[in-house]
């Protein structure tokens, strides 16, 4: 399936690629065809000599909700979030220009993971970060399993991925999730990093980010495909019908 989201909008600036999520009414919550245009985006952009820097940006008050929860529903494995996500990540993870993330808002699920496979993250103060994947039943995804405890040790990785609750931008520099927090608007200064960085030697900065990314790419698909096999067995769980349904019925869920 390939198909244009209404729901993305790209450009291309001065040799950057700007992606922008524009869901705002689902809290820019990924849908099968988001997934889909943003991962052509940027596959496309490798082969495009035009673009030397990419960014992900949602607006100055929503980065992502992560995967639209409704996607659950969807009957076809292929069409599963994680199918889709896997193809996503795949994407993040094969990308040869560096990648940028703006995030303002909820960074959930998959809007935060997917930040483990950018190369340069900046947060508006406003950010809250969530990886709420117990809560819904489900297992670490994205490759988080590793490269969260990469990021910020055993313990603190173990705390955020086992109780999901939400942190802020500064809890995120901490951790090293984030590379600095902006005070005005973090998609001006994703920007202008991404502008700054469009004007460096375009070899010298895709053969570094090689350099960096190139040792962990097999322990990142290994990660990947561990994460899968518990994953698709959590799908068919009560206890993921269980947090669905209590989103969906917007109460709290209960695991007896
Ligand atoms: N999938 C589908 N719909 C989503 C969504 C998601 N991931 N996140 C938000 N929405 C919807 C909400 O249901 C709500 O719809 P409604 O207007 O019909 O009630 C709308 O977007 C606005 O969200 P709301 O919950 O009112 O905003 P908020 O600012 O109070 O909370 C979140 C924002 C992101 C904290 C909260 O919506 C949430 O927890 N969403 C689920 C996140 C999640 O679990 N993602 C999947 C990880 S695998």
């Amino acid at each position: 399936m390939s198909s244009t989201s209404q729901f993305v909008a790209i450009r291309l600036e001065n040799h950057v690629l700007f992606i922008r999520l524009n869901r705002g009414e689902r809290k820019n919550a990924l849908s099968h065809d988001m997934y889909w245009t943003i991962a052509d985006a940027i596959a496309g952009a490798d082969q495009d000599r035009e673009v030397r820097v990419i960014l992900i940006h949602g607006s100055d008050v929503c980065f992502s909700s992560g995967n639209d929860l409704a996607n659950f529903f969807n009957q076809d494995p292929g069409e599963y979030p994680e199918a889709l996500a896997l193809r996503f990540i795949d994407t993040l993870l094969n990308a040869r220009k560096p990648i940028i993330a703006a995030v303002a808002g909820v960074a959930v699920g998959i809007g935060a993971t997917m930040l483990l496979h950018c190369d340069l993250v900046f947060a508006a103060d406003n950010s809250r970060f969530k990886l709420p994947f117990t809560q819904l039943g489900l297992v670490p995804e994205a490759a988080s399993s590793l490269l969260l405890p990469r990021l910020c040790g055993h313990q603190k990785a173990m705390e955020l991925l086992l109780l999901g609750e939400s942190f802020d931008a500064e809890t995120a520099v901490e951790i090293g999730l984030v590379n600095a927090i902006s005070h005005e608007s973090v998609v001006a200064h994703g920007k202008a990093v991404a502008l700054r960085l469009a004007k460096l030697p375009p070899q010298a900065v895709q053969a570094t980010k090689r350099l960096l990314r190139e040792p962990l790419r097999s322990a990142i698909r290994e990660a990947h495909d561990r994460e899968q096999q518990y994953y698709i067995d959590a799908l068919d769980s009560a206890e993921v019908a269980e947090a669905l349904a209590a989103f969906m019925e917007k109460r709290e869920a209960r695991f007896d």
